[in-house]
């Protein structure tokens, strides 16, 4: 409902719960380990620089959380990295309840991961793939557990283009074509991951979630440019807080009344702002033609098969 006022209150007691969080340093991440510490979940801050992990966890354990805060190192640009994420992971726990997805980049100049892909889609969908996939054993076994992916208003301009998925050599690349692929592709992974946990009946479920337009470090590929520091004055007008962008990614993952396949945003004018409801996602996020093709090569891509 449109003036549902979800929020961090609404948490349920998370004692128990063993939940990963990639970028968990960050903007949306940081505020997402911080709540779901705060509810008593043992909560994996997955971050690429340990020592930011460390002055993020030290901030959060100043308002003393119930729950434990652990980092663990997590490239999502390096394949093998995620491997050896999930192989450490797996020696220490033996479930899994919520994997959220958070960890992305936006508009860089074209670029490449450690595998070679293009930098976005390699950063925000092949690297979460494949540490989906890897997880996955973990994930079916827990009960209830949770998949939950951060996509963007931004994916409404995303197009598949699987003839040069990669903009090869920077061909057709600008930074937000590439971004946009890569938040479509997030709602397309989830839809189906949704899809083949159902066909499988795996009582998992794979959610999205959107913070509408929130104030992080996510900019920093522009703020050096004149616009940037144009429009900075203004941005609180249009921008909410990482705790209020946050909200719906946090209810994906533990509000009880969520459903596998939903996807929850802000309330307010565009998506832009607001407490978190159920949002609609564009008609291209529920193909399945595209979501089986971005599978197959997504599995092919990084050499890890779901088995499902
Ligand atoms: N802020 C918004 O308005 C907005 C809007 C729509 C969608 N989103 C989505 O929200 C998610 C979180 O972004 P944010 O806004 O919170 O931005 P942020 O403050 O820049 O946080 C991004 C996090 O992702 C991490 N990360 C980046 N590349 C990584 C890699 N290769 N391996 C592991 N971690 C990596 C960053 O680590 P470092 O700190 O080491 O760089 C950081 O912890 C992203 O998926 C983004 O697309 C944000």
């Amino acid at each position: 409902m449109k003036n549902e006022k979800w929020t961090t209150a609404d948490i349920p007691d998370l004692t128990g719960k063993v939940i990963i969080v990639t970028g968990g340093n960050s903007g949306l991440g940081y505020e997402s380990v911080k709540a779901f510490a705060q509810n008593g979940a043992e909560v994996i801050m997955a971050c690429r620089s340990v020592e930011k992990g460390e002055v993020a966890r030290a901030e959060i354990m100043k308002n003393k959380p119930n729950g434990k805060i652990k980092i663990m190192p997590l490239d999502l640009m390096d394949l093998s990295s995620v491997r050896n994420f999930t192989d450490k992971f797996k020696e220490n726990y033996n479930r899994l309840d919520v994997l959220l997805n958070n960890a992305g980049i936006m508009i860089p100049p074209y670029g490449l991961t450690k595998d070679g892909f293009e930098s976005q889609i390699g950063t925000n969908h092949l690297g979460h793939f494949a540490l989906t996939g890897l997880l996955k054993d973990l994930i079916v076994k827990t009960p209830k557990s949770r998949v939950v992916s951060t996509s963007s208003i931004a994916h409404k301009s995303g197009k598949m283009g699987f003839n040069n998925f990669m903009f090869a050599n920077g061909n057709g690349y600008t930074p937000m074509k590439a971004y946009g692929r890569s938040k479509l592709a997030n709602l397309l992974f989830i839809y189906e991951l949704q899809r083949r946990f159902e066909a499988n009946n795996i009582n998992s479920i794979a959610v999205a979630a959107h913070p509408g337009v929130s104030q992080t470090n996510l900019m920093r590929f522009i703020e050096g440019k004149f616009y940037y520091r144009l429009l900075k004055p203004l941005s609180s007008f249009f921008l909410q807080s990482a705790a209020m962008g946050a909200l719906p990614q946090l209810r994906a993952a533990v509000d009880p009344n969520v459903q596998g396949g939903d996807y929850y945003g802000p309330n307010g004018f565009n998506e832009m702002k607001g407490s978190p409801v159920k949002v609609k996602s564009i008609p291209a996020s529920y193909n399945t033609e595209d979501a089986k093709q971005l599978w197959k090569l997504s599995e092919k891509l990084t050499d890890i098969n779901y088995n499902f």
